[in-house]
């Protein structure tokens, strides 16, 4: 089996790693980096440097592999050294709301358009993107945080369109929007304090969960927005 993790540093991402080579020794694990790859699983996972903000390197990337099995795209920001998400329309910026789509939206339209082939190619092909619930229109109940639940927004609809296109020309694949739940990871790690108790996650039970997610999932359920524990969430 042949899998690609975008992110394969992140948190989560590279729990995936950890926890898919634990699990299925005979995987050919690949996964990309932006700027440092971890060393710790280094010979098992055959790491890119892609910049997933640029077409050409996605298309790049891609034209390397005839097919794959499962990708999961495990990358995402929620704030940078100079932003974080605003708590009102007044702290809103247009380069950090634009830089939110290009990091946690496009990548995924991107890696769909141009890995189309390559997952077709595969008998059970599995699209994956973390997503996060705050992108949930209907459970907005809090407001704030604008790009980043408007990124995360835009990408449920992404992983929509993308599902009902390749249910006619790619039948078998399932594509799927997962929230992980708060996950104990650099990009939450400035708003854990008032995480319930019990309820901030370790990345490798965060791992763990969304492979079980993927193992289930059949051509039935693609296009869904699901939670950690498989519960279907309102778009
Ligand atoms: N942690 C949570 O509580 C939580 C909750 C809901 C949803 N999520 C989602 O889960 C996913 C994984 O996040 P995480 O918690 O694992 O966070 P993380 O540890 O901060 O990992 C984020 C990943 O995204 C990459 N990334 C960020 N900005 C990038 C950019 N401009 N270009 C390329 N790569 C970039 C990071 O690469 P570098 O290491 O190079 O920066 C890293 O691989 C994200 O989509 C996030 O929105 C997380």
């Amino acid at each position: 089996m042949r899998v690609l993790i975008f992110g394969g540093n992140g948190g989560i991402g590279h729990s995936l790693c950890k926890q898919l080579l634990n699990h299925s020794p005979e995987i050919e694990l690949h996964a990309t980096y932006r700027a440092n790859k971890r060393n710790d699983l280094s010979d098992d996972i055959i790491w890119h440097n892609v910049d997933i903000t640029s077409e050409d390197k996605i298309s790049e990337l891609a034209a390397q592999f005839s097919s794959i099995d499962w990708i999961i795209n495990a990358i995402g920001l929620l704030h940078t050294p100079s932003n974080g998400p605003e708590k009102n329309l007044q702290s809103c910026q247009s380069e950090f709301f634009l830089e939110n789509i290009k990091v946690n939206a496009l990548p995924t339209l991107l890696i769909a358009k141009h890995f189309s082939a390559c997952l077709k190619a595969s008998s059970h092909p599995r699209f994956v993107t973390i997503s996060a619930k705050v992108g949930s229109i209907e459970d907005n109940g809090l407001g704030g945080w604008y790009s980043y639940r408007s990124s995360k927004a835009a990408l449920n609809m992404l992983i929509k369109n993308i599902s009902i296109e390749w249910s006619r020309r790619m039948p078998k694949a399932c594509i799927l929007s997962v929230h992980p739940g708060t996950t104990d990871t650099p990009l939450s790690k400035p708003f854990q304090a008032n995480v319930p108790d019990g309820k901030l996650f370790t990345p490798d039970k965060v791992a763990s969960d969304i492979l079980h997610i993927i193992e289930k999932a059949d051509p039935e359920i693609t296009g869904s927005f699901l939670s950690y524990d498989g519960q279907t969430l309102p778009w």
